[in-house]
């Protein structure tokens, strides 16, 4: 896939993965438009990469992507690739009765109902490109459900499904259509969680983005580091001895969040 002279669309580019596509695609002479919730983050990021454009705007509200479709296709006729990368992960335990059933939700209104979207939204636009993409970013946990996470392990594997089948139903037109498949990465993904994540577990998003730019360029359709091949093969040959791996995670987050609710 090209990316000079291409323009892309980054939803959550205010942090994060996100936040080093806007610095990376931009180095490869790529124009950028930049979403997110927060205005002062996306005025920061502005100041950071004064080039870009950036657009107050939330993917779990169907009206701000129908506003973005039409402030974004108007002044930038040419949007080419699309990234839907806004996400937001939770440590959820699923019998804590204080979440209502719309908080339940909040990572599939994000993570998998956006996504979808935002592509049902823009893929007339890219269709009539001469070239385009989307990049749809899943997570290695796609693979290999978190049960401490459980809602945003489902919102995952379901981007990869759906990614899968959006691949398909497009080969036949202009849109090329990638997943970006990150292990943990260093970003405020994890913030708010009770529970601390040891940083030198994690990958840094800037080897994260280049691998994947790379790969991008060449035309694979995962983009994503080896360590990812490897979740995917031990998922096929022994899946409930990963989930039961990373179900140890549930236990310390059960304790900590319980003296925290005391
Ligand atoms: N970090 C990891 O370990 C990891 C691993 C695998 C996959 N991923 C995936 O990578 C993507 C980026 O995550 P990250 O780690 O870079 O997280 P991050 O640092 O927290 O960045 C998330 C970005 O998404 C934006 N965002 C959140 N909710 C949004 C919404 N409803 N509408 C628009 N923008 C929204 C945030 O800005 P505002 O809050 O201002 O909206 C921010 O710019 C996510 O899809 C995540 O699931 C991350």
């Amino acid at each position: 896939m090209q990316l000079k002279n291409s323009t892309v669309l980054i939803t959550g580019g205010t942090s994060g993965i996100g936040l080093e596509l806007v610095k990376q695609l931009t180095e490869q002479g790529a124009r950028i438009i930049v979403t997110g919730r927060n205005i002062n983050a996306l005025s920061e990021t502005k100041r950071k990469f004064p080039g870009i454009h950036t657009f107050q705007s939330d993917v779990s509200h169907p009206q701000d992507i129908e506003q973005l479709y039409k402030d974004v296709t108007s002044r930038f006729p040419d949007l080419n690739i699309l990234i839907n990368n806004a996400g937001l992960m939770r440590l959820i335990d699923l019998q804590d009765t204080t979440l209502d059933l719309e908080n339940i939700n909040r990572e599939i209104a994000t993570n998998l109902s956006g996504t979808i979207r935002m592509v049902h939204q823009f893929l007339p636009h890219l269709k009539n490109q001469k070239s385009a993409a989307i990049i749809n970013v899943s997570s290695g946990i796609a693979f290999m459900p978190y049960t401490v996470a459980p809602v945003y392990s489902a919102t995952k594997a379901g981007v990869h499904a759906y990614t899968q089948a959006l691949r398909l139903q497009l080969e036949d037109t202009v849109v090329k259509v990638f997943e970006m498949i990150p292990p943990g990465v260093n970003t405020n993904l994890q913030n708010d969680w009770v529970m601390p994540v040891n940083p030198k577990q994690m990958m840094d998003a800037d080897k994260m983005v280049r691998i994947a730019i790379k790969r991008l360029l060449n035309d694979k359709k995962e983009l994503r580091p080896f360590l990812i091949g490897v979740i995917k093969m031990a998922s096929r040959i022994m899946p409930n001895a990963l989930i039961r791996f990373g179900h140890r995670e549930f236990k310390k987050f059960k304790t900590l969040h319980t003296n925290n609710q005391k």
